[in-house]
């Protein structure tokens, strides 16, 4: 139903929408996702390249979903509409692609979260943190794990249970922030624990100008990601926003939790991967990192496996309320386009993305192939249009927009609108070439 006439639902308080979009923002990407990226993509050179990111390119594009939301009350694929440009529903509709896969894989890790609380109250994570892993991430365990993680969120999705969501994100961002505060503090009692910070704080300039092609696409997709934009996650959310809300203050407030989170996270993986003897300078790890390494931590802390399954309730509570997120927008697109209700939209759908993942819960590789191409790629493209969209096309109506709640515009707003021309586009567009030349030398590599 089209609901013009009804004026819309809002968020009852500014803590609800800072909250919901907080909650969408952290999750598996802050903690699992970041950590193993730096790893893989060379430490602190791309620490840097990612933080340069959020402020330039993803502060921007976040103020934009929330430009197209507030302005449009409607989701993505109804928001051109409202807006009069019907033809750039399409944009919404790869934001909605680009859904559909990532929930596809992020379910699957969020089933080894799954796994992990069970070993945490069952007698710990068998003794080999690197095996246990390998067991987690394979065959059956990972199958039914998958699905059970995929059942909550369509459950949560179905019954509508957006509030108890909202009230368990109160509760699960200041705990992920104390349980990471404790392990960074334990971890820096390791041995070894400086040969961790030197890799990830500490950049080697000098060795940008040789890596940017693969540092760059990687730091964009993590900054889109984690920030959870690109498909129209915060153009949903902003559009049960009243006007007289400041959007500026509200994106600062969550970029700045969700990146504080993430950087965290990094200082508790990297002296444990260091303690570990693993080669940082190679890559480290992998996809399996995170989860090696904090496992063994809890394993040798002193009250380790309660801690450990406190901490991976917090990390599922955290990837709970970013997959609903996701399948908030997939299911919404398809009852938006096609005539079905919403629960048996969120069944059937969450029943194909149940087995579209089905091949990242038995071979990392494949894991890798759709991660890549989600963030890498399609949420890069569906950010850039949306800029081009707001910066080429909407703008006068965007800067009003912007301005709204903040008694006019100042000069933040000339310097956002100019960044959203011109910046955002060129650097998303090289930044689309680098991953595609990447992303086929890696199907290359690994599949043929
Ligand atoms: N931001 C979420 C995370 O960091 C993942 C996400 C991506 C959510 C895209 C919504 C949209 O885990």
């Amino acid at each position: 139903m089209s609901s013009i006439d009804i004026p819309r639902e809002q968020w009852a308080t500014r803590a609800g929408f800072i909250l919901a979009a907080v909650g969408s923002a952290v999750g598996l990407g802050n903690i699992w996702r970041f950590p193993f990226l730096t790893a893989e993509s060379g430490g602190a050179i791309f620490v840097l390249v990612y933080l340069l990111l959020v402020a330039l390119i993803g502060l921007p594009v976040m103020l934009v979903e929330f430009v197209i939301g507030r302005r449009s009350e409607r989701n993505p694929i109804g928001a051109f509409r409202r807006l009069g440009h019907p033809s750039w529903r399409f944009a919404g509709a790869i934001g909605a692609f680009a859904g559909f896969v990532i929930l596809s894989y992020y379910s699957v890790v969020g089933g080894w979260v799954l796994q992990y609380i069970v070993a945490s109250f069952s007698g710990g994570y068998g003794g080999d943190a690197e095996l246990f892993f390998v067991e987690t991430a394979s065959g059956t365990n990972a199958i039914v794990s998958h699905a059970a993680f995929m059942g909550l969120v369509a459950g949560i999705v179905a019954l509508g249970v957006r509030e108890g969501l909202e009230r368990a994100a109160k509760v699960m961002v200041p705990s992920v922030i104390v349980l990471l505060v404790i392990l960074a503090g334990y971890g820096a009692t390791l041995p070894n624990a400086s040969t961790g910070y030197q890799f990830y704080l500490n950049p080697d300039v000098s060795t940008f100008a040789s890596d940017a092609v693969s540092i760059l696409p990687a730091a964009a997709g993590q900054a889109f990601f984690t920030l959870s934009l690109g498909m129209g996650v915060m153009i949903t959310y902003s559009s049960y926003l009243g006007e007289d809300r400041d959007l500026l203050n509200d994106s600062i407030i969550i970029v700045v939790i969700d990146t504080f989170i993430a950087i965290l996270a990094g200082l508790v993986v990297f002296p444990f991967l260091a303690s570990q003897g693993v080669d940082l300078e190679t890559g480290g790890g992998g996809a399996g990192a995170v989860f090696i390494s904090l496992a063994t931590a809890f394993e040798s802390m002193p009250a380790g496996h309660l801690v450990g399954g406190l901490f991976f309730i917090m990390l599922a509570i955290a990837a709970l309320s970013s997959a609903f997120s996701i399948l908030e927008v997939v299911v919404s697109f398809v009852t938006d386009t096609f005539d079905v209700d919403r629960v048996p939209a969120t069944i059937g759908l969450a029943a194909v993305i149940f087995v579209v993942g089905i091949p990242t819960a038995t071979d990392l590789n494949y894991l890798d192939a759709y991660d890549l191409f989600a963030n890498n790629i399609l949420l890069i493209v569906g950010g850039l249009l949306l800029s081009i969209f707001i910066g080429w096309v909407y703008a006068p109506d965007a800067l009003e927009e912007l301005g709204q709640g903040r008694g006019g515009n100042g000069l933040f707003d000339t310097y956002w609108i100019t960044v959203v021309r011109v910046v955002v586009p060129l650097v998303l567009l090289y930044t689309v070439y680098l991953a595609v030349v990447e992303y086929i030398e890696f199907l290359q590599g690994t599949f043929f």
